[in-house]
Order: C-alpha cells, then structure tokens, then sequence
C-alpha cells in the first residue's frame, strides 16, 4: 500500500492563504478608471454632506466587492481624522435575503444589540421600516448601507424607501447613502424608473478584466502566495489568458492559479509549470460540470444516470431507446413517472451541449434510417459526484 502518512513539504507556498476567496489585497491593481469614479461618487461624504447613492454594476469576479472594501475602509480611516464627521458602514450581503422584508430585517438585526433582535416573522413590513429608520436615527451622523449581491431582492419596495428616506422625512437626523452592488446586468434596466432614479444617482460599471489587467493581479498575488521564484515562465501569462478567454473573473484566475500550484505539490514538483495549468485547468472544468449536473432538473439527471449505468456495464456508446429500459426503472425506484421519449431525446440533446455526453448519428443502410448513439464525454466518478447531490446512492 502506498505510504499515506502526513508530511509537511514546505514547498511551492509561501502563504497559500492569500489565493482563497477570503484574502483581502490592500492594493487594488488593474482598476483605475472605476476607482477613480467611484472615489469622485464617494466625495460628498468627506465633505459632510449628504451622500449620493450609488449602484455598481458588472459581472461576478470584477472587482466590484473589493473596489468597495478597500474605498470604504480608506474612507473610514480618512473620516476619523475629520472633526464632527462621525461615519458608519452597514454592509450586507442579499444573497439568500429575497425580499425586501427579509434585508430591511437584516439590516434592523445588523444595528441592534444581539439581545435586541427580530425575527423574521411576526412584524408586519411597515413596522419593520420603522424600526430600521428608529435605529438610523439613532446611530445618526453619516451612514452609508452596502447592499451587495442586491440583484437577489425579488421586490422594489426597499429599494424605493431606503433612497428617499430623507427626502420623504421617514429619517430626520442621519445622513444616509445606499451603495447597490449587482452582478447581473439587467437588473438595472428592471427597475421602475422611480427607483433607478434614487438608487442609481451615480453609477460605476465595472467591466470585466482583459489578460494584462489579470496579469497585474495575478502577479500581486504570486509575491505574497507563492516562494520566490517558483512559478516557472509563462504560468501566469496562461492563467491570465485562460481567465481572460473564459469571463474575465479575477476570482476564475486565482482557483487556476492555486489549483496549479497545489498540483504541483501534489507532484513533488519544484516549480509550477505550464503543464501544471494545462491539468489545473482540466480538473476545474471537471469540477464546473459537477456543478452544472447538480443543478441540472430532475428528468435530466435520471437520464443522464441510465446513460451512467449503460456506461458502467460497457454498453456505451447507447441507441436512444437503450437508455429507456434502465430510465423507466430509475423513475419507479424513484417515485416518479417517466417523460416522453421526445422529452427524452430533449434532454440528451441538452446534455450534449453541456459537454457531458457526446452523440453520434449513425446510419443503418439502404432504407433504414438514422439513430442516434450516445456516450459519457466526463469520467463516470464525477458524473456519479454531481449526481450524488440529488440521489442518495447513484450508480
Ligand atoms: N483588482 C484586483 N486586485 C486584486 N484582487 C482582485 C482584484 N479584483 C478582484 N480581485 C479578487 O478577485 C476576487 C473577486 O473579486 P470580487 O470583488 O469579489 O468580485 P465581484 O464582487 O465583482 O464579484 C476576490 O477574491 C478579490 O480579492
Ligand atoms: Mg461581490
């Protein structure tokens, strides 16, 4: 049996840490231009007056979170050197808030002692306001409220209050600016003009990164990550490629970064090579899939697993009406009825286009027609992994 003792190597990493989602940088490289504006929007608060409300946009992994951080944090610090100018952050993440009801509770529970809190039910929502407003009031001086991942509250009604709180006299002695922060692009253009109105007074888009920008904050990170010297040429040049090719997401950049550098510790290895990010970037992609199956609805999965099943005894590449037999036991095993063979086929089809099974026409001769033949293009354990989220012992 192979040794599986535990033995520290020491390689590779100098701080492995400051490649995970939790690092914070101190320095933000590559976005100027939305800092810049950013900063211009943040203005009036260091002068004591009145914030603007301001709404970021731009897809995931941009910047946006970060941007936010490192200004405020500055802000912060170069408010406390400003006599009577007396700031406060209130930050708070929507995903998994879905309503309006549900942040404003949030946001009350965030102001107010732990002995003091509310729940999420049993107020009705204008109270709820009420006592958000009570406790602003109350904190006073200037407060600014980030709603980040604002994009996951289903109704305006927050949104249209908390802009114009002063304006409709809900807060009299507080200063108040609301920072929305959204990764889907349309949700701006959702919005009632009412609300983009107040809540989008300033705007700063933030646009995905290109290969040079990743560069710069890949390579910020190699000097606090990794030991001097052990990236080899070109490893960081192809992971900002890949991350430029693929979306532009700086987080995207980082996981190759880390995957291949744990990869080669893995392999005893002293420098990361560009063979290592080629591999990197392979189990990542394996990993997405695994993701994308999980996610996937359940007739898809339950055809998906009688191609498994096939594949598993040898029987792949499989005729359509192969995949039936072991589908309609699945269903009963299950408990649930099974679709029809074109709704079928619909999910073959689709299953081939999320890379996970590969198709085949095949020809039977003079007047005999056409069928399809289909096998796994994903090995059967990770296509087992993603199916586990859903069914309790697949294959
Ligand atoms: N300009 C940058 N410099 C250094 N690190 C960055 C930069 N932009 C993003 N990151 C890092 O990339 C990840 C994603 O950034 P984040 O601000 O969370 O994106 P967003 O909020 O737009 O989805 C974070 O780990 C962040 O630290
Ligand atoms: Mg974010």
């Amino acid at each position: 049996m192979a040794d599986f003792s535990f033995q520290p190597t020491g390689s590779i990493f100098e701080e492995r840490e400051a490649l995970l989602e939790e690092w914070t940088p101190d320095k933000l490289v590559g976005r100027d231009k939305e800092l810049q504006q950013y900063h211009a929007a943040l203005q009036p608060v260091i002068e004591g007056e009145t914030p603007s409300n301001i709404f970021l946009y731009g897809k995931s992994g941009v910047g946006k979170t970060a941007a936010t951080r490192f200004l405020l944090t500055r802000l912060e610090y170069d408010a406390e050197q400003i006599a009577g100018l007396d700031l406060h952050r209130i930050e708070i993440n929507c995903d998994g808030l879905n309503s309006s009801y549900q942040t404003a509770v949030a946001l009350v529970n965030e102001l107010r002692d732990p002995n003091n809190q509310i729940s999420n039910t049993g107020y009705p929502q204008s109270s709820v306001y009420e006592f958000l407003f009570d406790e602003l009031d109350k904190l006073g001086g200037t407060v600014l409220i980030v709603l980040d991942e604002v994009d996951h509250i289903q109704d305006d009604s927050l949104l249209y209050k908390l802009p114009r709180a002063r304006s409709n006299d809900d807060i009299s002695d507080v200063r108040l600016g609301v920072i929305g922060i959204s990764n889907d692009l349309s949700f701006r253009n959702q919005l009632s003009s009412k609300v983009r109105s107040s809540l989008c007074e300033k705007e700063v888009s933030f646009s995905a990164y290109n290969a040079t920008e990743l560069q710069e904050v890949l390579r910020q990170r190699e000097e606090v990550a990794f030991q001097n010297g052990v990236l080899d040429d070109g490893v960081i040049q192809m992971c900002a490629a890949y991350g430029a090719k693929d979306s532009g997401d700086a987080r995207q950049a980082l996981d190759l970064l880390l995957e291949s550098g744990d990869i080669a510790r893995e392999k005893n290895a002293d420098l990361v090579t560009e063979e290592h990010v080629r591999e990197a970037r392979e189990r990542l992609q394996t990993n997405q899939v695994i993701e994308g199956i999980s996610n996937y609805s359940t007739h898809g999965q339950l055809v998906l697993w009688s191609l498994t099943i096939l594949a598993k005894q040898g029987e792949t590449p499989a005729r359509t009406r192969e995949i039936r037999d072991p589908y309609e036991q699945l269903c009963e095993q299950e408990g649930t009825d099974p679709v029809s063979d074109r709704a079928v086929r619909e999910y073959l089809a689709e299953l081939k286009t999320l890379g996970i099974i590969s198709s085949t026409q095949e020809n039977r001769g003079k007047g005999g027609g056409k069928y399809k033949k289909h096998e796994l293009e994903q090995s059967v354990e990770s296509v087992r992994e993603g199916l586990s989220e859903l069914f309790e012992a697949p294959v």
